[in-house]
């Protein structure tokens, strides 16, 4: 008599310890066990319900072994595992010792699924994708070599906790919600939108790259060829392979032995896209809303709460600040301290009613280290206006201004993706990221911070100017 043993695509291991332990209780022998389910040549009956008789004890370096070969995609596996048990069970050798043949198949079997795992941990590319609520959303996808997403999901879900995200594979999808993970079944490989930090990716390699360190097989053994078309940085590898020679010429004629400053320092933060995009807030208030439990990034953490925009939603001018200050975050409400008290006067100068245009910030935590009662306000950096970006792109769509004033380099940078120094760009109009028009200016802060009179008269006349400037172009 065969048996037939039917396991899920899912939770393998303790359905195989199920089954396999009723099966050694009855004393049944490898070769009358059909793990693939049955549907073979022979007739087959299903494992008895009960445990039988016969009572085995199995070594913590067996349960160890048969966790990571089960992930293994050898159909074989299962039975592998049985005839180790077995063997055990009658007292043939340790079949989990390198010097048994079937103990050194195992540890084979084990060892690529520790490989498989970790190339999944290092080449899963999230994209992030629209997200309505305060968390935000990635997907990615992934082509492992065996049924790694479940035991490989755990360490995306420590790492990326304050994140909803999800890993589609061939064969499982892994989704993580609100701070629990589950597994799914497959889905077609999601259509995952480009993701802006796909060019950081690529630019950071592309930077680090040395051609004359290149060693085409280790390459090839560490990143395995399969992996690279899911993989940003990838794509440049032929064209800079092709270039190699030359680089490496020239950076022999230069004498250049390091690799640029600050390369080191470019973020490896994993980021990517959910499958299906969820709806963006339908009106401005509703964005206001979810900006207010915002967790996009670890500046809610220490700031009191979310300064959101202010002013006319209707407007045809909106002016963009960095974040907001000590005083800002105690009211909610922006420019409100000292730089707001400057602004406020530049403004009222140029003839502009604070009350006719929307006031915001490119970050809407402040930003701040504690120094004994005070907080010390601390520019954002680039992720931080990064992650921001969405809830100022909320912003402008539903307001929809003519034009916006960008005062000082952080919200230049929220608006444009320039950074740029602020210098040689104020006064002037660019494109914004919304395609729209962005006069730069300079901070009040900084008109502030200016400790020669006439630079500072300098620059607040030129901050007047340029309120003068927009609110033309908003009444055009
Ligand atoms: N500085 C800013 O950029 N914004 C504020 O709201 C206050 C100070």
């Amino acid at each position: 008599m065969t048996y037939a043993v039917t396991l899920p695509d899912r939770g393998g291991f303790d359905a195989w310890r199920a089954a396999a332990r009723i099966a050694i209780s009855h004393q049944i022998p490898p070769d009358q066990l059909d793990w693939t389910g049955g549907g073979g040549l022979f007739a087959t009956a299903p494992l008895p319900s009960d445990i039988g008789p016969h009572q085995v004890r199995v070594t913590q370096q067996f349960l160890n072994l048969a966790q990571s070969v089960i992930w293994h995609s050898d159909p074989e596996r299962f039975a592998l595992l049985y005839q180790a048990l077995w063997q055990s069970s009658r007292h043939e050798g340790a079949a989990t010792s390198q010097a048994d043949p079937l103990g050194r198949r195992l540890h084979l079997l084990a060892k690529g699924v520790g490989r498989d795992i970790h190339k999944m941990h290092a080449f899963v590319r999230f994209r992030e994708c629209p997200s309505n609520g305060p968390r935000r959303r990635f997907a990615a996808w992934f082509e492992p070599e065996h049924n790694t997403l479940e035991p490989g999901a755990a360490f995306f879900a420590k790492r990326f906790g304050d994140m909803d995200w999800m890993i589609a594979t061939p064969r499982l999808t892994a989704q993580f919600q609100d701070g629990r993970l589950s597994f799914g079944p497959a889905a077609p490989r999601p259509d995952l939108p480009d993701d802006a930090s796909e060019g950081l990716w690529a630019t950071y390699f592309a930077n680090i790259f040395n051609p004359a360190r290149i060693k085409l097989d280790a390459m090839r053994s560490e990143m395995p060829k399969k992996y690279w078309k899911n993989l940003p940085e990838t794509r440049l590898i032929p064209e800079m392979l092709k270039d190699a020679e030359t680089r490496v010429q020239r950076m022999r004629d230069a004498g250049a032995s390091q690799a640029r400053p600050g390369a080191a320092a470019v973020s490896t933060r994993y980021r990517a896209g959910m499958a299906q995009a969820v709806a963006p807030p339908a009106t401005l208030d509703q964005a206001r809303k979810a900006a207010l439990q915002c967790r996009r990034c670890a500046l809610c953490e220490a700031a009191t709460q979310t300064v959101w925009g202010a002013g006319n939603p209707d407007a045809n001018l909106m002016i963009v600040g960095e974040q907001p200050g000590d005083q800002e975050d105690l009211t909610g409400s922006p420019f409100i301290g000292p730089a707001g008290i400057v602004l406020r006067q530049a403004m009222a100068q140029a003839g502009i009613n604070a009350e006719t245009v929307w006031l915001t910030n490119a970050v809407k935590h402040f930003k701040f280290t504690p120094r004994g009662t005070q907080r010390l306000h601390q520019s954002p950096d680039r992720s931080e206006v990064e992650n921001c970006r969405w809830w100022l792109g909320l912003e402008l769509a539903f307001i929809r201004p003519k034009i916006t004033l960008a005062l000082g380099a952080s919200a230049a940078f929220a608006l444009t993706n320039n950074d740029d120094a602020i210098s040689p760009r104020r006064g002037r109009i660019e494109t914004g990221l919304h395609d729209r028009p962005v006069l730069i200016s300079w901070h009040p802060a900084h008109i502030l911070r200016l400790t020669d009179p006439a630079s500072k008269a300098s620059a607040y006349a030129d901050l007047t100017q340029d309120l003068r400037t927009a609110i033309a172009a908003a009444q055009i």
